[in-house]
């Protein structure tokens, strides 16, 4: 089993009493640890200025349209994102930015889940609510239409309905760069204790757990 998997893998006190007997001592530098001397540290912290990005809405509506003869399948949400390649594995808009453009039908859904990013959602088109909880039990339906922008809190659940005839169109930014470089990015989705997942260790194949039609290991 390889560390990645070890980490997905909760496990309970009793297990953990169990392993801790047969865990190898490490005494000495392991393999990732390095000293880099001040003009060394320098040399690799420095990274390169990323190019100005613009990206022509005929291009991201062309995308959505794409996704919008889909069916929703198991993703609880259709959406394109726009990144600017020289973020490298960032995949950012920005180094620690995401944007993300959601277009959501009538009558349909994104179910309640929660993530460790914030979520600012600005509305382009249409109308209808996102059910956000503020503190533990304690939940308020935020009604929006076109104009609108609603910051929904880190690790907070929130549920997006649609009214109306029209379609909605969302423009997203969040934080979700960041906290994958830091390696702390966590998503639960479906709501549900148990779909908590580290979406960076994890090798998440989707958003959602409940997703069949995409391999996941
Ligand atoms: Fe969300």
């Amino acid at each position: 089993m390889t560390t990645t998997e070890n980490r997905r893998n909760a496990i309970t006190p009793e297990e953990y009493e169990r392993l801790l007997p047969g865990m190898p001592d490490i005494r000495t530098s392991s393999d990732a640890a390095k000293v880099l001397t001040a003009d060394e540290y320098f040399k690799v912290v420095h990274k390169p200025d990323t190019r100005p990005a613009l990206w022509k809405w005929a291009d991201v509506r062309g995308a959505l349209d794409k996704l919008a003869d889909e069916p929703l399948r198991e993703a609880e949400r259709r959406f394109c994102t726009t990144i600017n390649s020289d973020t490298g594995e960032l995949n950012g808009a920005s180094p620690f930015i995401f944007i993300g453009w959601q277009l959501i039908h009538p009558g349909e859904v994104v179910p309640p889940h929660r993530h460790n990013s914030v979520a600012i959602y600005h509305i382009l088109q249409g109308s209808g609510f996102t059910s956000v909880q503020s503190e533990g039990k304690t939940w308020a339906k935020y009604h929006w239409e076109k104009g609108d922008t609603l910051a929904c809190p880190a690790w907070a659940y929130h549920a997006h309905y649609v009214e109306g005839d029209e379609d909605t169109l969302m423009y997203v930014v969040q934080d979700m760069p960041m906290l994958a470089a830091s390696r702390t990015l966590f998503w639960e989705e479906p709501l549900g204790q148990e779909n908590i997942r580290h979406e960076v260790a994890g090798k998440s194949a989707s958003w959602s757990i409940t997703r069949t039609d995409v391999e996941s290991d």
